[in-house]
């Protein structure tokens, strides 16, 4: 079973993103094949600075790699290495309807939001799709945000199996249920457009304050909480502490006698450490910029090898050989 992730490269990864999406990628990598590639082809329909896309592409691979991405497992690519994934986008694209991507609801937010609409832009889902049939890809991991590209990708699969004879997997969508809701410093959910987010890899200082400014209530600590559970931080704890220790925590607020500031702080602690050995990865990966790059290179190498051989079945079965 092949299980495939595409990683927008944007910028800093912040708690929401990491228990969210990257966590369960990486977990997976002990269930079965996986296929991770940094989506810069796509950050072209919104980002126009080439400095800032290297910076983006190559940050958020240095993430995923300190985060547990194990490149001698997984195949992990740069979109880019890879251009058959464009000529399978303009074949697959001229068997898609116009009305499948109108309909396309983050097509119509990009819009909303006052990107400008450009044949990138509408033609996002096409590249997805391609993404994803380009590897025979049999699962994708999407959030509820995601779900509509993968339907997209079905119906495309569906249509170019029945006008040209079997060719693609039908890939499957694996919505994430079970993971972690992760809840910002407002009580919203953590996301960069609320501007909420606790950062991954960041200053020490910056963090803590933001970690410091959680939005509690003004009961004082001797009050008893009955409502613990849904304190911002014991939430967050729960994350990054020991199953025992956040329990801890979550009883003495619930008794009554602990401090906001206290359990921040401690908050605060378990998370510098959940991530220590990660931070310590990232910095040696940081100083070794080369060797980051080799370990795309090694991965576009493998990914290109599978391509080429999907590629030539869809040339064939459409008659371009
Ligand atoms: N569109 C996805 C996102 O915004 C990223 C992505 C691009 C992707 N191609 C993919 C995800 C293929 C899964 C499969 O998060």
């Amino acid at each position: 079973m092949r299980t495939l992730t595409g990683i927008t490269p944007s910028g800093k990864l912040h708690l929401g993103n990491y228990f969210g999406a990257m966590r369960p990628a990486i977990e997976a990598q002990a269930r079965g094949e996986c296929f991770f590639f940094v989506a810069d082809y796509h950050s072209m329909t919104a980002v126009f600075d080439p400095e800032e896309r290297r910076e983006k592409t190559l940050g958020v691979a240095l993430d995923w790699l300190a985060c547990g991405l194990d490149a001698s497992k997984s195949v992990f690519w740069r979109q880019s290495d890879v251009a058959a994934v464009c000529e399978l986008t303009w074949i697959i694209g001229s068997l898609t309807p116009m009305g499948l991507l109108e309909r396309s609801h983050s097509y119509k937010d990009k819009i909303a939001k006052g990107l400008s609409p450009n044949f990138g832009l509408f033609a996002y889902p096409v590249l997805m799709a391609a993404d994803i049939l380009l590897f025979d890809t049999d699962v994708v991991p999407v959030g509820q945000d995601q779900k509509q590209h993968l339907e997209i990708t079905r119906d495309i699969a569906i249509k170019f199996n029945q006008t040209y004879g079997e060719t693609f997997v039908v890939p499957e969508p694996a919505i994430r249920e079970d993971v972690a809701v992760v809840p910002g410093l407002d009580g919203q959910k953590m996301s960069k457009s609320y501007g909420n987010t606790i950062d991954l890899f960041g200053d020490e200082k910056a963090i803590r304050k933001k970690v410091m400014s959680i939005v509690m209530d003004s009961r004082t600590p001797q009050e008893p909480k009955p409502d613990a559970e849904r304190n911002l931080a014991i939430q967050l704890l729960k994350l990054v502490a020991p199953a025992a220790v956040a329990a801890d925590f979550e009883n003495r607020l619930r008794a009554g006698g602990l401090g906001y500031g206290d359990l921040k702080k401690a908050l605060f602690e378990h998370y510098w450490d959940y991530f220590a050995a990660a931070r310590a990865r990232r910095t040696e990966l940081a100083a070794d910029l080369g060797g980051v790059e080799r370990i795309l290179q090694e991965g576009a190498e493998r990914a290109r090898a599978v391509a080429a051989g999907v590629l030539e079945r869809a040339r064939r079965a459409s008659g371009l050989r």
